[in-house]
């Protein structure tokens, strides 16, 4: 499994353990660094996997991707191509590519279906990640269709649990505001600033509920290449807020800063496919924030 280390990939190792999985392979950036191709398909080579999951990537919130549009497309289109044609090489059949559901058109009918791919313009902030994701996964199609092999992309809606980035500038809209609401609430600051006009809407999936995907689905046969993972619910960020305003039991006088882009406007996702395949989330918003709130609060004691 390629990115252990991260939000998504240690969800996934631990529900993997927990299931008594055996001989998982892994190896962290330091030992193999995945924008090496030669480094990768000499690792799949000895190793010989029989799955492949692809949880490495270079990912970050709307700041971050916006001023580093060329990293996120050099890094990801590398990662996941030396993964995927590695994984081919070695004939290995099964791989989980994992994107991101900022794939879809910024204007797309909602909630969005996969076959909504590629109808309309993507969104600016993010495009440069965006595209490397829908090029993972065209190859991902592309190869199914003339290798008959069996590589599934996973598109999650905005992800959180433990093991979250809270980094100031590069973390996504949940994590940032746990983290800042948190700072109000330790310092009595009365005052709570948020990016944008907190009038867009955003799913939140909680990471096991991904990781759950993940092995759901490495273990079913299916027709498609692409299946979105979500709840299919959808709130505002200010709903966000008042939400955790009530966790934190803080009242706090909330500036949205207009001079912040909003992103995407609405991106629901439609999960009537991952469904009828039999998978469906489970973790609540308040089950999945009362787990990440106990790790959130192991890591900044660190
Ligand atoms: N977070 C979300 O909201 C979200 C939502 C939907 C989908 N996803 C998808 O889920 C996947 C994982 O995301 P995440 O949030 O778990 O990201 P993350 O926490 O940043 O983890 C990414 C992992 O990839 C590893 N990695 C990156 N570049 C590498 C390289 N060159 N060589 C070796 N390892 C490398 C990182 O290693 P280091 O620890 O060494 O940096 C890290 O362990 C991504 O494909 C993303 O699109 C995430």
């Amino acid at each position: 499994m390629a990115g252990h280390n991260g939000l998504v990939g240690s969800s996934i190792l631990r529900k993997l353990k927990k299931k008594n999985y055996k001989n998982i392979i892994l190896a962290d950036r330091k030992r193999l660094n995945l924008l090496d191709q030669k480094k990768v398909f000499n690792f799949l080579k000895k190793n010989k996997p029989k799955i492949v999951i692809i949880a490495a990537a270079k990912v970050g919130g709307i700041y971050h991707n916006s001023v580093n549009g060329a990293d996120f497309i050099y890094e990801n289109l590398q990662i996941q191509s030396n993964l995927i044609h590695g994984s081919f090489k070695n004939k290995i059949k099964r791989l989980i590519f994992l994107g991101s559901s900022c794939i879809y058109p910024k204007y797309s009918k909602q909630p969005i279906k996969e076959e909504y791919l590629l109808s309309g313009k993507l969104e600016e902030t993010n495009l440069p990640y965006a595209t490397a994701k829908i090029a993972g996964v065209k190859m991902c199609e592309a190869y199914n269709k003339q290798y008959k092999t069996n590589y599934v992309c996973l598109m999650p809606a905005n992800t959180y649990g433990p093991n979250d980035n809270y980094n100031t500038l590069n973390s996504h809209f949940f994590p940032a505001l746990i983290k800042k609401i948190n700072e109000c609430k330790m310092k009595n600051k009365k005052t709570l600033e948020v990016w944008g006009s907190g009038k867009p809407f955003r799913e939140l999936i909680f990471v096991d509920d991904i990781a759950d995907a993940c092995i759901f689905f490495m273990n079913k046969k299916i027709n498609e290449s692409l299946i979105n993972i979500g709840t299919g619910k959808d709130m505002r960020i200010k709903d966000y807020v008042k939400f955790l305003m009530s966790k934190f039991n803080i009242k706090l006088n909330v500036k949205y800063n207009l001079s912040k882009p909003d992103g995407v406007y609405r991106k629901v996702l439609d999960v009537t496919k991952a469904n009828k395949y039999g998978w469906k989330a489970n973790i609540s918003l308040d089950e999945g924030f009362d787990i990440t709130y106990k790790s959130f609060i192991q890591k900044i004691k660190k």
